[in-house]
């Protein structure tokens, strides 16, 4: 190559790295412009400790909202493979709401559809946020860091509501425990599991047991087939426990989505929220004559043999259902 060749190279070169070193300063500038305007929109990191005591802790040990003076909300949001706790989020519009959220597992997103809001959530850390939904509506919350083979059924939903019609949600919600305490141990674990069922379930079996086509079976009606089957009063059990991967067939439909292991709720809870299932949406209707619903003591016991998620596939398989 001649001589002027290799200048003119390199005069080309000197010029790439003027330009690298100019957009290098105008990144800077950006980032330290949002940090000081909108430096609230950024998650910052306030606690940290090993991911089995930050779930102990409150606002995760009973994630969901709380009202911590008039107008303002704090919300507490536990990830865990494959879902977020509480899977629906409903809050008052235009109220000023801070995030309290963590990982229990591996690492996963909270992204909301058409907001600025995307966080990293970290096992062992608490990622902390403000924001104010103006506008009432459905938000769609993604996980966007890969985290396993049910990280596409990872899905959360944020409802902002008229803030009258959340008073109003909140007052019904109030009279509706007075009046379970009232009637009952049974009432009571229904009325538990109704609302762990909202908090953990609803997002991939939905709000009316329906399921979602091809990903997770209906529980509505399919529920009782279970229990009706011989051995399906302990699969049930072992299904919330261990959860359960692989195909399997409910109604003739193929289903494809991960349950995942819901250990670390309490004995009551999993025995409200099967009590609950098995109520609802006419199930109660369908189900064998002299049912006993679940109660803490009967859980304890499966607690002892754990099972892998194949392990409990497996037994499903050998369940024999009523066609
Ligand atoms: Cu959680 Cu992807």
């Amino acid at each position: 190559m001649r001589e002027e060749q290799h200048e003119a190279i390199a005069r080309w070169e000197r010029r790439w790295l003027a330009v690298a070193g100019v957009l290098l300063v105008v990144f800077v500038v950006f980032i330290a412009y949002s940090l000081a305007l909108e430096g609230r929109h950024i998650a910052h990191a306030t606690e940290r400790g090993t991911p089995e005591e930050l779930v102990q802790r409150e606002p995760f040990a009973r994630p969901g909202v709380v009202e911590t003076e008039p107008g303002r909300y704090q919300v507490g949001v536990r990830a865990q493979a494959f879902s977020f706790t509480p899977a629906d989020v409903r809050i008052p519009a235009g109220a000023e709401t801070t995030f309290y959220l963590t990982s229990q597992d591996v690492l996963h997103g909270f992204q909301v559809q058409n907001t600025s809001i995307n966080v990293e959530l970290i096992p062992g850390d608490v990622s902390v946020f403000s924001y104010t939904f103006e506008r009432p509506g459905r938000y769609r919350v993604t996980c966007n860091e890969y985290c396993g083979i049910g990280h596409q059924n990872m899905l959360g939903t944020i409802t902002v509501l008229d803030p009258r019609d959340f008073e109003r949600e909140r007052q019904e919600a109030e009279a509706a425990a007075a009046e379970a305490g009232a009637d009952g141990p049974e009432e009571a674990s229904l009325a538990l599991g109704r609302e762990v069922y909202a908090d953990n379930c609803a997002g991939c079996h939905q709000a009316e047991g329906e399921g979602v086509q091809g990903a997770f079976p209906p529980l509505a009606g399919h529920a009782v087939d279970l229990l009706s089957a011989d051995g399906g009063r302990d699969y049930l059990v072992n299904v919330m426990l261990y959860g359960l991967e692989g195909q399997i067939e409910a109604e003739g439909v193929a289903y494809d989505g991960v349950m995942p292991a819901w250990g670390q709720l309490e004995d009551e809870e999993v025995a409200g929220v099967l009590n609950h299932v098995l109520t609802a949406w006419g199930n109660d209707e369908r189900r064998p004559e002299g049912f006993e619903p679940y109660d803490a003591d009967e859980i304890a016991p499966y607690r002892d043999e754990s099972m892998t998620p194949q392990e409990v596939l497996e037994e499903r398989r050998n369940l024999e259902l009523a066609p």
